[in-house]
Order: structure tokens, then C-alpha cells, then sequence
């Protein structure tokens, strides 16, 4: 990785610490992935070459620009979804620092409308890190824009397990679904769907 974009990351990280560790205000709340989780992503996305990469919550984008680094450097991109106005304020900023903006296409959405609207098999890997009591009723959605043979990957399911839970339960008796608990960061799950 180049050293301006390793300085933009490691300024983002204590930007959302000290953020996150002064405010109560949730929505306020960078709530980043850690930076293990980062590098875990970067290597799925070149392992499996996804080019096309969905991520469902931008916040000020520290997670798509670990995303956008790696698909760049297969010949890909990421569409990256957030609800917050304030939020894609920050991430633009970010995107534009980065020198990674032409990889990344910004959505000002509700996640579920994007997947409502998104195409059959749209994306290679999907990166889930949003409001998690909504995952179950985007599941159709979530496995519809999904190709065949591609990774969904969703954070923190071991740091919060109880809410997470049924959504998990529901990829896990899914039959075109084989899955995986990774213990990076704050918990990765991972489901790659069947290949035909
Ligand atoms: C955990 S944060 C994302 C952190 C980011 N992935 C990172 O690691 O830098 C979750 C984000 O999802 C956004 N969000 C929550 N529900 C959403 C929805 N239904 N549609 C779009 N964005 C949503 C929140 O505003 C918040 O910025």
C-alpha cells in the first residue's frame, strides 16, 4: 500500500477513536472496522478477484478505502452504500484524499432500496456493516445480488452475537450457502454461495 494512502488510514483511526470515545450521539459514531479486519478484507477481495464489491454502510469510509485499495489493484471497484448525509459529507472528503475516488461509487440510500433495485448477481462480495436487526429481511435481496461462487462477509459477529444472531441462523440453513466464523477483529462471518 502506498504511504500516503497508510497515512490517510492511520489518521482516520485515531480520528474515529478520539470521535467515537468522545460522543454518545450514535449516529455521530465513526463505529470503523478495526484495521486487522481491513487488511482481512483486502486479501478476500484479491483472493477471490471480486471485482464488483457492494459494502452496505460507508460511514467516513475507512472500511471502502481498504476495499477500494484492493479492487483497484485487481482491475475492480466498490459500490458503497450509506444513509447519513453528515456521513457521506466525510467520506467524500476522504475518497477524494485517498486518490482512490474513481474506484469508489458513493450511494446516498436506505441499503434496502439499493438492494431492491440492484441487479440479479450484481457483485462479486458483499461487506455487510450496518443496522443489524435489518440483515434478515434483506437476506433475499443480499443472496439474489449475490453471483454464484460469491462472498458475502459481515462484521461483528462475535462482538455482538445475540443480535446477530438471526440473520446467521438463517444463512446457515440456507443450502446454497457454506459458511465460516473468522475471529478477526470484531467476528467475520462469511458465506460464499454455491457456484452454479
Ligand atoms: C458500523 S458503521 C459502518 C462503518 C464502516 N463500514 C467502516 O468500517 O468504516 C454503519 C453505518 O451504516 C449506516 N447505516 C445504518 N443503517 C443503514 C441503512 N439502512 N442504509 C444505509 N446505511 C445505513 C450508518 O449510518 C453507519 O454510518
Amino acid at each position: 500500500m502506498a504511504d500516503p494512502l497508510e497515512n490517510l488510514l492511520a489518521e482516520l483511526e485515531q480520528f474515529g477513536k478520539d470521535n467515537d470515545g468522545s460522543t454518545v450521539d450514535r449516529p455521530r459514531k465513526m463505529l470503523n472496522i478495526t484495521r486487522d479486519t481491513g487488511e482481512f478484507l483486502a486479501v478476500l477481495v484479491r483472493a477471490t478477484l471480486a471485482r464488483r464489491v457492494l459494502e452496505i454502510g460507508t460511514s467516513n469510509g475507512y472500511s471502502t478505502l481498504w476495499l477500494a485499495s484492493a479492487a483497484r489493484a485487481i482491475g475492480g471497484s466498490v459500490t458503497t452504500v450509506e444513509k447519513s448525509q453528515y456521513k457521506i459529507g466525510l467520506a467524500t472528503t476522504n475518497f477524494a484524499r485517498s486518490g482512490l475516488a474513481s474506484y469508489i461509487s458513493q450511494v446516498h440510500d436506505e441499503a434496502g432500496r439499493l438492494l431492491e433495485r440492484a441487479a440479479d448477481s450484481a457483485f462479486d462480495m458483499i461487506f455487510l456493516d450496518s443496522e443489524r436487526p435489518e440483515y434478515p429481511g434483506w437476506w433475499p435481496n443480499l443472496r439474489r445480488v449475490l453471483r454464484p461462487g460469491g462472498l458475502l462477509v459481515v462484521d461483528n459477529a462475535t462482538s455482538h452475537p445475540v443480535e446477530i444472531a438471526p440473520f446467521i441462523a438463517l444463512v446457515k440453513a440456507d443450502a446454497e450457502f457454506v459458511t465460516s466464523l473468522v475471529p478477526v477483529g470484531n467476528g467475520e462471518f462469511l458465506a460464499v454461495k454455491s457456484a452454479k
